[in-house]
């Protein structure tokens, strides 16, 4: 299975902070915002891993990530030269799929909670055609939002609704098998001008082929569209980091704790950073002080 981060958008919801930076770029806390869902697709075990941003900004991410080698991973990179819209990720992205599955991920997305790693593991291995999440929140009325029957049935997704069918909001990570590039290429444009991911969700639908699986109330879906957001979120993952001492979304560690590289790498990554406390966590867990 491949991965895509799609890290484009003008961010203009966040002018003046992103006028001049790439909002995925923005520190949630200790880190870029954009590592944590490069966790989420580290954590479902995809190691070739496409980046998606905007002419302005792919050299800045080129910079950040490199090559995924220090991580065992691989980092190819697109432009995307107008903000078309999510499904526009399988159209640049389907050379890099060729014929395999995807998983898509929002690069603004942040996710975090015990059952994290299973969800993505179950999404992965039992998706036939695609699998997407529903998650509870307050104000639904910014996202896809999933429209259930009295059974518990998925009758449809819509876009941003003035009124929500439901509570439950559909998160920025999707499963997809290959017929995603078709769909994606197929998908007309919405009111806003844009090829919807939501739109790709109910062909596959009207197809037959999605599952939409509940995440609980334990997991946190945070947002970091909004001032208020993004302020929210460095607060969650600074309070979770300090009563732990564990991390959140140490891509480093999770490549570790996978395998991708090995103690000795993982080290040479703590020693160049250690002039932080990023750095000396590495250096710790390195030495077994952290189990
Ligand atoms: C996009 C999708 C929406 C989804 C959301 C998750 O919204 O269109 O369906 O719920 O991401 O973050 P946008 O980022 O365009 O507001």
């Amino acid at each position: 299975m491949k991965g895509i981060i799609l890290a484009g958008g003008k961010g203009t919801r966040l002018y003046p902070m992103t006028k001049a930076i790439s909002k995925q770029l923005l520190p949630i806390y200790d880190k870029p915002l954009v590592y944590y869902p490069l966790s989420v697709l580290l954590l479902a075990d995809i190691r070739e891993i496409l980046i998606i941003s905007s002419p302005d900004a792919i050299g800045l991410y080129e910079e950040l990530l490199g090559d995924g080698s220090q991580l065992g991973v691989q980092f190819q990179y697109a432009v995307q030269d107008q903000p078309r819209g999510l499904a526009d990720a399988f159209i640049l992205g389907a050379d890099f799929i060729g014929d395999d599955s995807v998983c898509l991920v929002l690069g603004d997305n942040v996710f975090y909670g015990q059952q994290l790693t299973d969800t993505l593991k179950t999404a992965r291995e039992n998706n036939v055609g695609a699998t997407v999440f529903g998650y509870p929140v307050r104000d639904p009325s910014a996202f896809g939002v999933v429209e259930f029957d009295d059974q518990r049935n998925v009758i449809s997704i819509e876009e941003k609704p003035e009124h929500p069918k439901s509570s439950y909001a559909v998160p920025g990570v999707y499963f997809y098998d290959n017929e995603v590039i078709e769909i994606a290429k197929n998908v007309k444009p919405s009111a806003r001008g844009e090829i919807e991911i939501t739109a790709v969700n109910n062909e596959y639908l009207r197809r037959g082929k999605l599952r939409v699986v509940l995440m609980g109330r334990g997991m946190a879906w945070l947002d970091t569209g909004t001032p208020d957001g993004l302020l929210s979120a460095a607060e969650y993952v600074s309070t979770i980091q300090k009563r732990q001492g564990f991390y959140i979304s140490c891509i480093e560690e999770i490549a570790w704790r996978r395998g991708f590289i090995t103690t000795e790498e993982f080290r040479e990554i703590g020693e160049s950073l250690k002039m932080t406390d990023y750095g000396q966590y590495i250096l710790e867990l390195c030495k077994g002080e952290r189990k």
